[in-house]
């Protein structure tokens, strides 16, 4: 399997080639002890409290059979598997079938495809909800309801309109159509698997929203669509063995998290996740999540005012080079980018002879499009290294289930490293909550009425500033 390692190359972030904003020798030296540190923290409560994510690339063997069983069920019976949740519950999803399905998947003839369509609805969005009942007959639907909490707004909300037009065409059979998956104690949707009778998974309690995706979140959505779980999940520990040292330079999540560190400390504010493969176009989007709710916190675990984090940003090579690659180039010092760079594509396709009279065009022909997009990542990368910008490259020697579980166990363990050097809670989200509870006051929710009153004695908005 080795030759499916993912490779992490930071020489972009050194001084050495990027000049004076660059990260000098000693001040990767001086982080070293903190790196170590963050490390034996992680190490030694790894599997424990909000840590029990790191564990299931390992403790699954039973889930992962469940999974199966109940995946092989629902692709005989149905014709569209249907995600509602969001967050942590539904970006894992998407970025996985992007990455490993084809990119058309839904558009396949139903013998190509070979299972059910798959849609992940992640918004409250009315007019998103006709138009999925536009293209979907719910009775041949299997409707996966994943929320953590069990309370979340959003989600709930999709699950009493849908069950409540399952339960008017299919009658007491509706509950068929259902899968919860959610915590086993807490929040009402395991109180309705209880008292409706819904199939069900059950999201460990130490494995929060953002870190997921290797738990029933994700892994029920990918075996209903023929992803292999269990290479997703040895591409985990593989990487988990690959971040098993406490020296940077033999634990790429380590050094990543380290470099990540000392740019924020030098004004890096902003980190670029640019993956340059339509496939990995949605791991930016789950990143961005497991990132910025991680890493942006108010107060440090000390009670210290912090203001941490990073703001990720989404990009796509080579598309955005034509987009944002402007700034990241000219623009100010306050980013890091990640190139994410494939060494094989799945697939090629040679460029057609032509426009034999204009060398300016006619020199393409017989190169191929995977000749081009790794010219132009090579190209990005040299082009934003002579500006002097931070920039690191991880490559995936090819997108496959073994290559992408590696990839979603990096950040996630370069994310608690990171958490650590910070000295944050890595793993709650309070900045969430008072858009989620203001919510509740404003529909009505009981036990939120002083919340009512406070938003309605918020200051009144000046007409003046209404134009
Ligand atoms: O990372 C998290 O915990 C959150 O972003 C959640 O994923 C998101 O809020 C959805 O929560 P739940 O799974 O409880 O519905």
């Amino acid at each position: 399997m080795d030759e499916l390692r993912l490779r992490l190359d930071v020489n972009n972030m050194m001084a050495d080639a990027i000049g004076e904003h660059g990260i000098t020798d000693a001040e990767l030296e001086a982080v070293v002890p903190k790196a170590a540190e963050a490390f034996d923290y992680f190490a030694k409560n790894r599997g424990t409290g909000m840590m029990g994510w790191s564990e299931l690339p390992y403790n699954q063997d039973e889930v992962v059979k469940e999974l199966l069983e109940v995946a092989a069920f629902v692709r005989a019976k149905f014709k569209n598997f249907v995600v509602l949740g969001i967050g942590g519950s539904a970006l894992g999803p998407i970025a996985l079938q992007q990455a490993i399905n084809h990119m058309h998947y839904n558009e396949l003839s139903d013998q190509k495809r070979n299972g059910p369509k798959l849609y992940v609805e992640d918004n409250v969005d009315p007019e998103r909800m006709a138009a999925l009942l536009d293209v979907i007959d719910p009775k041949e639907t299997c409707f996966n309801v994943i929320t953590k909490s069990g309370s979340t707004s959003e989600t709930m909300t999709q699950y009493l309109i849908i069950f409540d037009i399952l339960k008017k065409a299919l009658g007491d059979k509706a509950v068929d159509n259902i899968i919860a998956t959610t915590s086993a104690d807490k929040g009402n949707l395991i109180k309705l698997v209880k008292s409706e009778g819904f199939r069900s998974f059950i999201i460990p309690d130490g494995v929060g929203g953002r870190f997921s995706e290797l738990c029933p979140v994700g892994l029920l959505c990918a075996a209903v669509c023929n992803i292999d779980i269990k290479k997703l999940l040895e591409g985990a520990a593989y990487m988990d063995k690959m971040c098993s040292e406490a020296d940077i330079y033999k634990n790429p999540a380590l050094m990543a998290a380290a470099m990540q560190y000392i740019a924020m400390g030098k004004g890096a504010n902003i980190s670029v996740m640019m993956p340059y493969a339509d496939s990995l176009k949605y791991m930016a989007d789950w990143y961005c999540q497991l990132w910025g709710e991680s890493l942006g916190k108010r107060v440090d675990l000390n009670g210290n005012v912090v203001y941490a984090g990073q703001t990720p940003v989404k990009a796509l090579g080579v598309t955005d080079q034509h987009s944002q690659i402007q700034l990241y180039t000219e623009g100010p010092f306050d980013k890091v980018i990640t190139f994410l760079a494939v060494d094989n594509y799945r697939t090629d396709v040679t460029i057609a002879n032509g426009c034999e009279d204009i060398a300016a065009v006619n020199f393409l022909c017989g190169h191929t499009m995977q000749e081009l997009i790794k010219a132009e990542q090579l190209a990005t990368e040299y082009a934003v290294m002579k500006s002097g910008k931070m920039s690191h490259t991880i490559t995936l020697p090819v997108v496959n289930e073994f290559t992408v579980g590696q990839l979603l166990f990096f950040y996630e363990l370069e994310t608690a490293y990171a958490g650590a050097m910070l000295g944050i809670n890595t793993f709650d989200q309070p900045g969430v909550e008072e858009g989620k509870n203001a919510t509740y006051a404003l529909l009505g929710r009981p036990g939120y009425e002083e919340k009512k009153a406070e938003l309605d004695a918020r200051p009144a908005k000046n007409s003046k500033y209404i134009i």
